[in-house]
C-alpha cells in the first residue's frame, strides 16, 4: 500500500537517500530541509532523477515551521533530522549540549506531538526516530550527541509504549544507524576543536584524539547509507514495526556485545 510519508532533514545525507529510495517505492514523500537553498537544491536532484518529491522547508525548532504539518494525513513521520557535537563533558560549554538536545529531542518530540494528533484521530501511523548506536553505549568525547541520542532512544521506547496502551494503531520504532560515511562523524568530531585551546584540560591531547578518531571512523564507517536507508523503508512499510532497526548488523552485533560487557 502507497503510503503519505514526511521526512526532515531530507536535505543530505541519509534523510536524502531514503526519501529518493521511498519516492522510487511510488510513495507519496513529503521531503523536508532545513533552509530554502537545500530544498531547491533537492527539488533539481529529484528532477534529475524522474522522482516525484514534495519538498518544503522544515526547521524542527521553529513552532511555525513545525505547523506545517497539520493539514498533512501523514501515514508516516520520518524523524532524521540531527546535530551532532563534541567535546569533553569536563568542559563543553552547556549551551552547546542545550542546543543539540532542543534539535535532537525537543524540536522532534514537539513535531511528532503534532503528527500524533491526526494519526490518533484516524487510527493509524508511523513514528519512526533516527537515534544512533550512540544512544545505546556512551561515547566518550561525543556525549553531547550521545546524550541526545540516549535521551532520544528512551523517548521512543516510552512513547511506543505508551501508545500501545491507546491501542490506537499508531506505532513507534526508533532507526539506530551505526557510523555511516556521510561527513556528519566528520563535522561532529572536528566542532569540539574550534574552541578547545590551551586551556582546555586536553590540550596536550589533541593530536592524539585526532588521530584516533580519524582511524576509528576511517575503519568502522560504512561507506554508503544503503544498508541503513534499506531498514528504514522496512520499518516505514511494515505493518506493526519493531522496536529497533539497527544497521549495519556488525556494527549493532558490536553494541550488543558492549553492553554486556558492562560498557
Ligand atoms: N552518519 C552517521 O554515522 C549517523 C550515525 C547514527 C545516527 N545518525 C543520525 O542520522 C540522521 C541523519 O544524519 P546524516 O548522517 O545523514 O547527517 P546529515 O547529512 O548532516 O543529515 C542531517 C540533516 O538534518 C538537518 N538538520 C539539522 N538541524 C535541523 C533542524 N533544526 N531542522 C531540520 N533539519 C535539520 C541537517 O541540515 P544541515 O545540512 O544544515 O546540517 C542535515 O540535512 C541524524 O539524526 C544523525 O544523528 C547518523
Amino acid at each position: 500500500m502507497k503510503k503519505t510519508i514526511l521526512i526532515t532533514g531530507a536535505g543530505s545525507g541519509i534523510g536524502l537517500d531514503t526519501a529518493f529510495a521511498l519516492a522510487a517505492r511510488q510513495h507519496r514523500v513529503i521531503a523536508t530541509t532545513i533552509d530554502e537553498a537545500q530544498s531547491l537544491t533537492l527539488k533539481a536532484m529529484a528532477l534529475t532523477k524522474g522522482l516525484s518529491l514534495e519538498v518544503f522547508k522544515l526547521d524542527i525548532t521553529s513552532a511555525q515551521d513545525r505547523e506545517k504539518i497539520l493539514s498533512l494525513e501523514l501515514d508516516v513521520l520520518i524523524n532524521n533530522a540531527g546535530v551532532g557535537e563534541s567535546g569533553s563533558l569536563a568542559e563543553v560549554d552547556i549551551d552547546r549540549i542545550r542546543h543539540v538536545f532542543e534539535v535532537n529531542l525537543f524540536g522532534t518530540l514537539a513535531l511528532t506531538q503534532l503528527a500524533l494528533r491526526g494519526m490518533i484521530q484516524r487510527q493509524r501511523g508511523t513514528v519512526l526516530l533516527v537515534s544512533s548506536i550512540a544512544g545505546r553505549i556512551p561515547m566518550p568525547f561525543l556525549m553531547p550527541y550521545s546524550m541526545s541520542k540516549f535521551a532520544l532512544s528512551a523517548a521512543g521506547a516510552g512513547l511506543r509504549a505508551e501508545l500501545q496502551q491507546l491501542r490506537c494503531g499508531v506505532h513507534v520504532a526508533l532507526i539506530e544507524p551505526g557510523a555511516i560515511h556521510t561527513g556528519f562523524n566528520q563535522a561532529m568530531t572536528e566542532s569540539k576543536y574550534a574552541w578547545m585551546g590551551k586551556q582546555s584540560y586536553f590540550a596536550a591531547h589533541v593530536a592524539r584524539l585526532k588521530a584516533e578518531e580519524k582511524r576509528t571512523f576511517q575503519f568502522l564507517e560504512a561507506k554508503t547509507t544503503e544498508s541503513i536507508v534499506s531498514q528504514i523503508v522496512k520499518a516505514a512499510e511494515a505493518k506493526k514495526p519493531k522496536l529497533r532497526y539497527v544497521a549495519p548488523w556488525i556494527q549493532g552485533f558490536g553494541v550488543r556485545l558492549a553492553r554486556i560487557f558492562g560498557v
